[in-house]
């Protein structure tokens, strides 16, 4: 126990559990024994301990760290309060009083808010990373199907024709904002608290600039109140793997309804599908759904720590000791589904065929109709009118506007002529595209090759 001086009476054993932490922060060992060693080299300088006790202490923190990775040391939730604790009494069994030397300047609340900090970085760009890796996968499939023609939806009604590449990097797009995010992420966690103490720094001359450099901190905190309570950084973190869940469940959500039997667009690959105990000739797209399931989870992490910190008076409370479970495993499960989704999408088998028979019979091209009619100086409202005219006509003799004839065409509006079959061609409808940003093949090429060179590859 870290604070048992002035008391009386042992903790409540069941009070004690509940307030452990050490379940959820043995993961930031990596960053406490990190900090550690980084502090007695500090403590070293600055003259409070002498070489031989900081060689001394930085061995043992060492060892600490491999008796951990060993399994040869596993601190047990019922004995220790948190890591900080678990650590110096380990370190304390390992040298004697010199484990006590460490603890000069230091809080557990600057110590914990520290390692958050650098696991949060480390975390982020594990998640860019992954990003960038589903990115690639993407950019892949995409180059294969420049040409191929998918209806787009809106209110998942055929809208107007698109390309699979053109869809698919529309989700590039997100994952770029997402890797942006989390690059933001990395710097309100940037900032080191270490110094600030239980919340009003320290009387000792703490050299808190060689600890910011040694941990690779781009700054020092300003402000020990809010260095020890400002947990702003787990909430950007929850906020940024909540909007990358949700891209992904969209992204989950089409392929479900694109591997239907009414849909038929793509096949997932076995490997990340599952069958049914009762009809066999089930093939579920699961992977898709628990992602999309998943997500709940993440949603309620931000939730969990928004409200967690409502209200909290400066400067640390113990209940700031809740955002670590939420922290952990929002990034277990987004770095997890980043990874299924791109072994999943890796397997995805589009049917060019089907694809375009869809459309065949289709209205789809009605807009790039109704521009025809504007470019032969119509208004458009009226163009409007004109083509609803001919979608009606269609339906009722279930014809697609290709099966159209010129006389049938005439019928409808006298300013039709041959040239409108021309804009009926599905083959050449993305072609006609001026706009940039617009599924024409030869935008979609460009972005696809200013991607490649972004992704390096
Ligand atoms: N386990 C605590 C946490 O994660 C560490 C800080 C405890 N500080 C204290 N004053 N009890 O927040």
């Amino acid at each position: 126990m870290l604070w048992g001086g002035r008391f009386e009476e042992e903790p409540d054993r069941i009070a004690f559990e509940f307030s452990s932490s050490l379940k959820e922060d043995i993961l930031l060992i990596k960053e406490e024994i990190l900090c550690g060693k980084a502090y007695a080299e500090m403590l070293c300088r600055i003259g409070i301990i002498t070489n031989i006790e900081l060689n001394s202490i930085t061995e043992a923190l060492s060892s600490i760290q491999s008796e951990y990775d060993n399994k040869l040391w596993n601190p047990d939730p019922k004995v220790f309060e948190d890591i900080h604790s678990a650590i110096e009494t380990r370190l304390y069994e390992l040298l004697g009083e010199t484990a006590g030397k460490l603890r000069a300047g230091r809080s557990r609340n600057d110590q914990v808010v520290t390692s958050v900090r650098m696991w949060t970085k480390k975390s982020a760009v594990n998640i860019i990373n992954l990003l960038s890796n589903l990115q690639n996968s993407f950019i892949k499939t995409a180059e294969l199907h420049v040409e191929t023609i998918i209806p787009g939806y809106t209110h998942l009604q055929h809208a107007q024709p698109v390309s699979l590449a053109h869809h698919l990097l529309a989700y590039i797009e997100m994952f770029e904002r997402d890797k942006e995010r989390f690059s933001s992420v990395i710097n309100s966690a940037d900032n080191m608290p270490l110094g600030s103490g239980a919340l009003a720094g320290s009387t000792l001359p703490l050299d808190t600039n060689y600890l910011k450099e040694k941990l690779g901190f781009n700054s020092l905190c300003n402000n020990s109140m809010d260095a020890v309570s400002d947990r702003d950084f787990v909430i950007d973190f929850l906020n940024s793997c909540s909007i990358g869940m949700m891209h992904l469940t969209r992204f989950c959500e089409e392929i479900i309804i694109w591997s239907t039997s009414e849909w038929k667009f793509a096949k997932i690959g076995d490997s990340f599908t599952t069958g049914s105990s009762l009809m066999p000739q089930k093939k579920n797209p699961d992977i898709a759904e628990l992602i999309r399931g998943k997500s709940a989870r993440v949603f309620s992490n931000y939730q969990s720590v928004i409200t967690l910190m409502k209200g909290l008076p400066l400067t640390y409370n113990r209940d700031m000791q809740e955002d670590k479970h939420s922290l952990f495993s929002s990034y277990s499960i987004y770095s997890d589904s980043l990874k299924l989704m791109k072994g999943m999408f890796e397997t995805i088998k589009f049917d060019n065929t089907h694809l375009l028979s869809l459309m065949k019979k289709s209205t789809i091209l009605a807009t790039d109709a109704a521009d025809w009619l504007v470019l032969k100086g119509i208004p458009f409202r009226e163009a409007h009118d004109i083509v609803g005219e001919l979608v009606k006509y269609c339906l009722k003799n279930e014809k697609g506007f290709a099966d159209l004839t010129i006389p049938e065409l005439k019928q409808i509006n006298s300013q039709f002529d041959e040239s409108v079959l021309e804009v009926f061609k599905l083959e050449n409808s993305l072609c006609r595209k001026k706009t940039p940003g617009s599924p024409n093949p030869k935008f979609v090429k460009e972005q696809i090759s200013t991607w490649k060179s972004i992704l390096s590859f």
